[in-house]
């Protein structure tokens, strides 16, 4: 297999899940199948149940795990409607994993709008076949509205100052490429970016990534029927990498454990070794929340 996606705080996912026998692992954002793969490698008999929303991300993760055969399904879907596309009466499911956001290949790639660092298409939608994209966003929402979105899914400081800067700018044209936009977001903010801080234009394509993506909107309702669905001693792990969509699996989490439909297998997150985090710098920001289903 290529790693050309690092599996974020693999070690740590391997640990939690424990040896699912012959159960099935469903691996929610399946992406290119990292963490798929090691846990079809470490448990000899598990088997996975894989879910995507990007087909592009599919193709590769089909030709990563094709060693197992039919130890592995892949299911084309937003995992937050895979209650209602696959039938979990016929799989006996050990554990299950939401790794959300976007892969590296996601990210690098020049047609997708994901990064500030590439110049191209400002588009952002993880399944391209829907959904208004980016550039919509940026060229027809109103001031308020963009307000509204950078401060609630990006906690971007000065969110009223770049939504004007932005509504003066689209006069001169359209705010249709990543560069565009980062301009935009440099003369708010200023080029420089203070040591050991991230560029401010990444908080604002966070938040464009999450609203375009609705990323947040059924995440609580999801792990609600996951716990409703899935079996008794099932493990429900979930890696945030922004304090809002944190925020949200906590009190969510909390709720199950509250109500005793679930256990809390630690009562904070767990958090990439120093070790990964030099390797591999973008995961830093990750938190892996995880609850036993009772
Ligand atoms: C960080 S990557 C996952 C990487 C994967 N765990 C691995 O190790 O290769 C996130 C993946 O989740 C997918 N994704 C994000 N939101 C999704 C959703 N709502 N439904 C299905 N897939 C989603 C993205 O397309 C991307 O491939």
């Amino acid at each position: 297999m290529k790693l050309l996606h690092y599996p974020v705080m693999n070690r740590e996912v391997i640990d939690v899940l424990g040896d699912p026998g012959d159960g099935y692992f469903v691996d929610c954002t399946l992406g290119m199948g990292g963490h798929s793969f090691f846990v079809l490698k470490r448990f000899e008999r598990s088997r996975v149940l894989g879910v995507d929303v990007d087909e592009e991300s599919l193709v590769k993760a089909r030709e990563n795990l094709s060693e197992y055969g039919d130890r592995v399904t892949i299911v084309r879907c937003d995992y937050m409607k895979v209650f209602d596309v696959v039938d979990f009466g016929k799989y006996h499911v050990s554990g299950m994993l939401i790794d959300p956001g976007i892969s590296m290949v996601q990210l690098k790639d020049p047609q997708r709008g994901f990064s500030h660092n590439i110049d191209s298409p400002l588009d952002m939608r993880k399944d391209r076949g829907f959904g208004i994209s980016a550039a919509d966003v940026v060229n027809t929402m109103s001031e308020k509205e963009l307000i509204g979105i950078f401060r609630d899914f990006g906690e971007v400081k000065l969110a009223d100052k770049l939504a004007k800067c932005i509504i003066e700018r689209r006069l001169f044209g359209p705010i249709d490429t990543t560069l565009k936009l980062k301009e935009v977001v440099e003369k708010v903010f200023g080029k420089r970016v203070p040591k050991g801080k991230v560029h401010p234009a990444a908080q604002v394509f966070q938040a464009l990534r999450i609203y375009v993506n609705d990323e947040l909107g059924g995440i609580e309702d999801f792990l609600l029927k996951a716990a409703s669905i899935l079996e008794k001693g099932a493990k429900l792990i979930f890696i945030s990498y922004h304090s809002v969509e944190d925020r949200l699996v906590k009190r969510t989490f909390k709720g199950l454990a509250n109500d005793g439909r679930a256990k809390l297998i630690k009562p904070f997150p767990m958090f990439p070794s120093e070790e990964e985090v030099r390797e591999n710098p973008p995961s830093k920001s990750a938190k892996l929340r995880v609850v036993t289903l009772q």
